[in-house]
């Protein structure tokens, strides 16, 4: 299982994004977290498809957008049309997920589907089939730079064994949190797509973090003992 990084430009310069996106692709990222927030679902706000468009247009990333808002089924064409390559949508804020999960993929966008930290795995357990992607919260969403929360690494084993005894093509992504210290941590327990703020933006050299988070990750490898 190779595990990839996705910088969450949550915590860039935004007076100079572009050039924080170089630094990171540059580097070896797989992709780019997108973080949307719209100041009920979470309390703070961030940005909307336009943003997410100017992105699309100067990297060749993946664009992983992670929709923290009320009543995503609103805007998910929006971004959709702005060029996300993965729309999440969080469980909690919505009633119809299976529903939001295939009109997604209808428009061949990938669709992940995101659980809060004291949200079970078991509540989302049976759209793993038709999710392409789990995004296990670590942090309660709404910032950058907070603490890793530790109970959430068995809810990552416990996906894990989910998606592996059911033959699911769902990838487990995590987000908050993620440094060279919480790294091993969750990669052994099975999370192949690493989010990281702070620890890559905030460094004085984004780039060279960015290859440090991934040479961790990749020499501690997914421990099946964990399972
Ligand atoms: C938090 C966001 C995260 C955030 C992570 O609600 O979903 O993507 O940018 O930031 P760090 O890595 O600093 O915890
Ligand atoms: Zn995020």
């Amino acid at each position: 299982m190779t595990v990839r990084l996705a910088p969450s430009i949550l915590s860039a310069n935004f007076a100079a994004l572009g050039e924080d996106i170089r630094k990171v692709e540059q580097a070896g990222a797989q992709a780019l977290h997108v973080d949307v927030m719209d100041g009920h679902f979470v309390p703070n706000i961030t940005i909307g498809p336009p943003v997410v468009k100017a992105i699309r247009s100067v990297t060749r990333l993946p664009l992983d957008v992670h929709l923290m808002i009320t009543d995503p089924d609103r805007f998910i064409p929006a971004f959709i049309d702005a060029g996300a390559t993965t729309l999440t949508v969080h469980c909690e804020a919505l009633i119809h997920l299976d529903r939001t999960l295939n009109f997604i993929r209808s428009q061949n966008v990938l669709a992940g589907v995101s659980i809060n930290p004291a949200t079970p795995v078991s509540a989302v357990e049976h759209a793993l089939g038709i999710a392409d992607l789990l995004l296990i919260m670590t942090v309660n969403p709404g910032f950058g730079g907070q603490k890793f929360i530790p109970y959430t690494v068995e809810k990552i084993r416990h996906a894990r064994r989910i998606i592996d005894e059911r033959n699911y093509k769902c990838v487990i992504e995590v987000d908050g949190g993620i440094d060279t210290a919480t790294v091993p941590l969750v990669v052994k327990a099975g999370a192949e797509l690493l989010v990281a703020g702070s620890a890559v933006f905030h460094s004085p050299d984004p780039g060279r973090k960015v290859k440090e988070l991934l040479e961790i990750a990749a020499s501690v490898g997914y421990d099946h003992r964990h399972v």
